[in-house]
């Protein structure tokens, strides 16, 4: 069995994953590790160094020889991944489980606004800012989020109780 986690950034989907993933004994990875890990160097300079279009192209290779491997797995991916080089319709035509954890916009903001240094798209934006652009972009992005298999809301729960959700989820 293959389970991927997506949603926003900040939506707790690499936490959640490590945690389900262990009490189902599965292997876990979180997308950006592996991109990190194969490219020796962190997302923030490969944005830097190389831009965003090359990282959407790394980031859909990588997806698939992951997805594409027969191991029983865990995987979260990065918040723009669902978004770009047809991602979706590509993990909708394997046998992958698909779970968009779903966070308000006022969640999603105080998480970034703790750590905004750590993600090259609001790294730069002013705290005032935030608000907004998280509003517009959650707005886009929920069309490709949506396509997963289920929809999770996943404020102002414990992750014990995500992971029990999900876990239900997927008999
Ligand atoms: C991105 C989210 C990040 C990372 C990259 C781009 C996005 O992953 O893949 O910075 O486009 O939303 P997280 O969702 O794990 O922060």
């Amino acid at each position: 069995m293959k389970i991927v986690l997506l949603g926003y950034m900040a939506s707790g989907k690499s936490t959640i994953g490590k945690q389900l993933a262990k009490k189902l004994y599965l292997n876990f990875i979180d997308l950006d590790d592996y991109i990190e890990e194969k490219e020796k160097m962190s997302i923030s300079t490969i944005f830097k160094e190389k831009g965003e279009i090359y990282f959407r192209r790394i980031e859909h290779i990588y997806l698939k020889e992951i997805l594409n491997s027969d191991e029983k797995l865990v995987l979260s991916l990065g918040g723009g991944t669902p978004c770009y080089a047809n991602n979706m319709d590509f993990i909708n035509t394997t046998n992958a489980i698909s779970v968009y954890l779903k966070t308000t916009i006022k969640t999603l903001v105080e998480r970034l606004l703790k750590e905004k240094s750590k993600r090259p798209l609001v790294a730069s934006l002013d705290n005032e800012k935030i608000t907004e652009f998280v509003a517009k972009h959650l707005f886009e992005r929920g069309y490709f989020y949506e396509q997963a298999n289920f929809t999770l809301p996943i404020d102002n729960k414990t992750i014990n109780k995500i992971v029990t959700e999900i876990r239900i989820l997927l008999h």
